[in-house]
């Protein structure tokens, strides 16, 4: 039933990244090449979706689908590609029909097929890519109900599975850990860097409703930007040496290639303070001192010792993909109920201006010297049961379809009950 539907992809697990560049369609023309495309293939409607790690055309059509497709494609969106590049490339790429391709690309937007399981940008990524292809006119009905089948399923599986639960990037599981320590909103933290890294641990410090932070960069301006947006105090990274506030935690991370928190700096930082410190510090090469850690109490983040929390939350997600992936069964048959509850709409569509017409011919034609000779009340009355009869008219097919779609629902469920 879902026969139409075909994806052809090429992903982070057919190939290495650098060949998934042959399965891109150039940025100059993308519209005019997949118009052409979509066009020469005889395809209704195409959605095509490119991210770093994969390039996925979804397609509908009718039409028989050859097992030459792949090669005719990239032919045809990269025609100075050699003929060996594309029959290797043609090779790894595949191609998916019917459930096996909804199932895919239920898969894609639920982030099982990603390179990071649970990494949700994929949604924003479809829906822009959706969203793109609509306007260039490359899509249809039938992939707009599949879109919106396919949106609503990911968010169910990432509300209903821990596949996005457990955090993985460098940034938030550090967060996570300096959370741990109990360091309360007004608790003094200064931020040394003003890179994209810390950029990303100031919205976790915003968002847990930290405000008394510091930002410290070489470049003030940077400083000035990050501390302005949040009502924050910027200053010289300079200035970091003559600091004597004392803080409660410190987080580091800068470009600098030697450590830049050594012990004399720190004690200076300490201001005559003596209780334990959190020092959060993400940089390669670290930029806090190992003299530093060893010499004065603190609780000290770094990257190594993130690395077997991040593999023990990769490890819980990957178990969560098990349980996305049954719920993917089970919404599959939604989605066929769904497309099928469509396509009767579609085919009865016509109905409710057929119906129109036969009363019209009826008043005009058939019976339209009788009905003129009608008084105006008669001819009121008439028309008032005619409305009647066309509302009733155009129901009746509507319901008996919605009756036979509810029937196979009920059947299906039944065959799928265990006995
Ligand atoms: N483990 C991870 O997953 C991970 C992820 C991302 C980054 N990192 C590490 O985090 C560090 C910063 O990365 P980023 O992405 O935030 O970089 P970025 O956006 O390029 O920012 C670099 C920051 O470091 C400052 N900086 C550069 N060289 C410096 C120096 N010699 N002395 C003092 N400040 C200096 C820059 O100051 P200006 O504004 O003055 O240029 C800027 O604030 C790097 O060590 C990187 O390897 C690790």
């Amino acid at each position: 039933m879902l026969d139409g539907f075909h994806i052809l992809t090429l992903t982070h697990r057919d190939a290495p990244l650098e060949a998934l560049a042959h399965a891109i369609v150039p940025g100059e023309n993308t519209a005019d090449t997949l118009e052409q495309l979509k066009s020469a293939m005889g395809w209704e409607e195409l959605l095509y979706l490119a991210t770093c790690n994969r390039a996925t055309y979804v397609f509908y059509t009718q039409e028989p689908v050859s097992a030459q497709l792949p090669g005719m494609v990239l032919q045809h969106i990269r025609p100075e590609l050699s003929e060996t590049t594309v029959m290797e490339t043609a090779a790894r790429m595949r191609l998916l029909h019917g459930n096996e391709a909804v199932t895919h690309l239920l898969e894609v937007a639920a982030s099982m097929d990603s390179l990071v399981v649970g990494e949700r940008e994929i949604i924003r990524q479809l829906r822009q890519a959706y969203d793109q292809c609509k306007s260039w006119q490359l899509t249809g009905d039938h992939l707009r109900l599949l879109m919106g089948f396919t949106i609503e399923t990911a968010k169910e599986i990432y509300t209903h599975t821990g596949i996005g639960r457990k955090a993985l990037s460098v940034v938030a599981l550090a967060f996570g850990e300096m959370q741990k320590t109990g360091l309360r909103p007004n608790a003094r933290i200064l931020l040394v860097g003003a890179g994209e890294t810390n950029s990303l641990y100031a919205k976790f410090l915003v968002k847990a409703g930290y405000r008394n932070v510091t930002v410290f960069n070489r470049t003030f301006a940077k400083a000035e930007a990050l501390a302005a947006t949040h009502q924050w105090r910027a200053l010289s990274l300079d200035e970091l040496a003559f600091y004597s506030e004392g803080f409660d935690a410190l987080v580091v991370c800068t470009g600098a290639t030697s450590a830049i928190i050594t012990p004399e700096l720190y004690q200076q930082l300490l201001a005559g303070e003596t209780d334990k410190k959190v020092v959060v510090d993400l940089s390669i090469p670290h930029n806090v001192a190992r003299e530093t850690t060893q010499q004065f109490p603190m609780t000290y983040i770094e990257i190594e010792g993130l690395k077997e929390t991040a593999n023990q939350n990769l490890a819980y997600r990957e178990q969560e993909r098990e349980k996305a992936a049954g719920l993917i069964q089970e919404r599959i048959y939604a989605f066929r109920d769904r497309w099928h509850e469509r396509q009767v709409e579609r085919a009865l569509a016509h109905i409710p201006e057929e119906v129109k017409a036969v009363k019209e011919r009826a008043l005009n034609e058939v019976y339209g010297r009788e009905f003129s000779q009608l008084d105006p009340q008669a001819q009121e009355l008439v028309l008032r049961m005619l409305g009647y009869m066309e509302k009733k008219c155009v129901a009746i097919p509507i319901k008996a379809a919605k009756e036979v779609a509810l029937r196979g629902r009920k059947q299906r469920k039944q065959v799928s009950l265990p006995a």
